[in-house]
Formats: C-alpha cells, sequence, structure tokens
C-alpha cells in the first residue's frame, strides 16, 4: 500500500525502513504534522501513518476520505487525537499500536521518580563543575512509602511490578479492576482515598473527556502535601495552571512530566533557537523539583522495533482483508 508518515523523525525512518523490507509497502515520509494545513499532501495515498500529536479532526478526515485514504495507522497506543465518529461515518478504519512495550513506559516513568528524588540530574552538572557538596540534594527511600497507580493496564501492571521490588505499599484507581495486578500484590482504592494516601503518584490511564484534568485544583487540595506527580500518559490528565499553584503553595512536591496539555507546539522539535510563547512550560522549568522530557516514555530499541512491525502488518492485514487485531472503534 501507498503510505504517508507523517511527523517522522530520523529514527522512524530507520526502523520503518528496516522492517518494511519483509513487507513491501511504499512508504513517504513527511516530516510536518497532519493537520488541516497538511492533509492535502496525501492525496493519492491509502493510508496515513500518524503519531501522537498529529490533528485528525472531523474536517481532516473528510478531506482524508475525499483523498481516498482508507486507513488511519496511528504508530502509538493513545488515540485522543483522531476523531474516531467521524472515522466511522466516512468508513475509514483506524488502527493503533496497542502495547509495544509497556516496561519501557513503565521504567522510564521510574526514572522520572528517581531523578526528582534523588536529584541525579544536579548531581551530575554538579559534580562535572568540581562540586562535590550535597547540600539540598536529600532524596526518600521508596522502600514502604505509598506508590498510587491511575490505570492498570498494561504499562501501570509493568510500573507496579518495579514499585513492589521496590518494596513500596503500591494501591491504584481504576474503574476496571485487574486480576493480575491484585495477584501482583496491589490493591485498589476510591480515587479520594487514593489521593490522601498516595506520596507518590503515577498516572497510565488513556486520555478520554471522563478524566480531561483529572488532577485539578480539588486532587491536589486532597493529596498528601509534598506527594510527588508523574505523568507519562497524556498531558490532558493534568491542568497545568493547577499544577503551577499547587507547586508555588508547597502543596505538590515533585513533579515529573513526560507529556504535556500544549506539547504538539513543542515536543520533538529542536527549538533551542527560539523563544518559546507557552508561558506554562516556561514557568514550570523554573521549579527546582520539576522535571520535564518531552515524551521519551516509548523511546527504546525493542518498543521501536514493536512500533514498526505491529504498523506495517495492520497495514497488511488490512491491504489483504484480513481482521484488524488492533482496530480501534468509537465507544
Ligand atoms: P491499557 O489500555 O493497557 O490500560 C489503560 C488502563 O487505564 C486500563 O486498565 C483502564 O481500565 C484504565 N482506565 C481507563 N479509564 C480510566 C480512568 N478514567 N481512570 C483510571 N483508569 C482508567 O493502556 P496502556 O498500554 O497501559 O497505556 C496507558 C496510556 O499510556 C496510554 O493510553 C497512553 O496515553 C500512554 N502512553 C504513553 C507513552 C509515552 O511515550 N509516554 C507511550 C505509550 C502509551
Amino acid at each position: 500500500m501507498r503510505v504517508a508518515v507523517f511527523s517522522s523523525k530520523s529514527y522512524d525512518r530507520q526502523y520503518f525502513d528496516s522492517i518494511n523490507q519483509s513487507f513491501g509497502h511504499e512508504l513517504v515520509f513527511f516530516d510536518g504534522q497532519l493537520n488541516q494545513d497538511t492533509v492535502k499532501l496525501t492525496e493519492g495515498f491509502d493510508a496515513v501513518c500518524v503519531f501522537v500529536n498529529d490533528h485528525l479532526d472531523a474536517e481532516v478526515i473528510k478531506a482524508l476520505k475525499q483523498h481516498g485514504v482508507s486507513l488511519i495507522a496511528l504508530r502509538c497506543a493513545g488515540f485522543n487525537n483522531v476523531d474516531l465518529d467521524v472515522a466511522a461515518q466516512e468508513g475509514i478504519k483506524v488502527v493503533r499500536v496497542p502495547a509495544y512495550s509497556p516496561e519501557a513506559v513503565a521504567e522510564h516513568a521510574v526514572a522520572l521518580i528517581l531523578a526528582l528524588n534523588r536529584k541525579t540530574h544536579k548531581a551530575y552538572n554538579r559534580v562535572r563543575e568540581n562540586n562535590f557538596s550535597l547540600e539540598n540534594l536529600t532524596g526518600f527511600n521508596l522502600y514502604k512509602k505509598t506508590v498510587g497507580i491511575v490505570g492498570t493496564g498494561g504499562i501501570g501492571r509493568a510500573f507496579a511490578r518495579i514499585m513492589l521490588g521496590f518494596g513500596a505499599n503500591v494501591i491504584a484507581f481504576d474503574p476496571y479492576p485487574n486480576e493480575e495486578y491484585l495477584q501482583m500484590g496491589g490493591s485498589y482504592v476510591s480515587f479520594d482515598e487514593f489521593l490522601a494516601q498516595s506520596d507518590v503518584i503515577s498516572l497510565h490511564c488513556p486520555l478520554v473527556a471522563e478524566n480531561h484534568h483529572l488532577i485539578d485544583v480539588e486532587a491536589f487540595k486532597k493529596m498528601k502535601k509534598g506527594a510527588m506527580l508523574i505523568n507519562t500518559s497524556r498531558g490532558a490528565l493534568i491542568n497545568t495552571k493547577d499544577a503551577i499553584e499547587a507547586l508555588k503553595k508547597r502543596q505538590l512536591g515533585y513533579l515529573g512530566i513526560d507529556v504535556y496539555e500544549q506539547e504538539e507546539h513543542l515536543f520533538f522539535q529542536d527549538l533551542s533557537g527560539q523563544i518559546i510563547e507557552d508561558d506554562d512550560i516556561a514557568r514550570l522549568m523554573t521549579f527546582p523539583n520539576v522535571l520535564i522530557t518531552a515524551h521519551q516514555g516509548f523511546f527504546t530499541h525493542e518498543a521501536l522495533e514493536e512500533i514498526a512491525h505491529t504498523t506495517l502488518e495492520s497495514i497488511e492485514d488490512f491491504e489483504q482483508g484480513n481482521a484488524l487485531k488492533h482496530e480501534v472503534r468509537p465507544v
């Protein structure tokens, strides 16, 4: 199939080109995002392959249909950036990569926790300047702390396993309890209890309309003073302005984010020579207890291989008229 690959970077080309040798699709890579301005580029393609910050609203999807595109292949797990209802109305199938490497994201959440807690990023810089002082580097033991997980799906469970290995008490909030998580020694509590008991909170649920700004001013008030909040899921699960206020009030003790509400204007680009217009991220970067990475939770060799393989296999299945294992349908 002729596939337009949007938001593509050197690593996308490397992994997709390599794995495509055994599929033989015609892949055309575009650097830019797919949105209303760029959708004209899709004329003559059978499918589009898109990522987290491509913007597939009703207008874009209708244009895709007119251009003859019949498949949207998301090379990520989340699908909040695609209007699934309109895609279904237009008869365009949507597939995703549901679980390429839950461990990749879970391990990155742990990396954020450890760096924020033990301040390794600051220690690294200090030691390179011959500053061997330990002032202000105090951390805390994770052993016996309560670690709270929102969403005990693939990533949440991989994260729970690691935290249980640290000897933490693991609690979770999820409207759909999972037996495997309970078997490994975790427990479920109500959302209010979850907020009140957790020393560290890590978000691992998808972004849907019901949990937009799940962590807002009210949630911050119910959290333990000085708690740590980690988000490797989707930016809009947290109300950023409320997080800034909670940090200023010292209610929130630490914030580690791999995702950000307005990330589509920033992430995956080198903006080092430019003025950042987004005042919220600029403010966040001034806090000593905030650590931001630019959506790299998925970014391991194993995950990139799996993403390329699953995406190209779904495209193949679509072309052959086979059942689509990873189809996403409107709820
Ligand atoms: P999954 O589908 O295996 O699990 C999601 C879990 O969240 C399920 O147990 C579900 O019951 C639960 N859930 C649904 N709605 C909820 C709500 N309102 N409150 C609490 N829990 C809720 O998904 P998986 O693979 O674990 O991924 C989770 C999220 O991680 C994805 O939706 C995506 O947004 C994010 N992600 C981030 C990546 C990164 O690079 N930072 C990479 C991959 C995924």
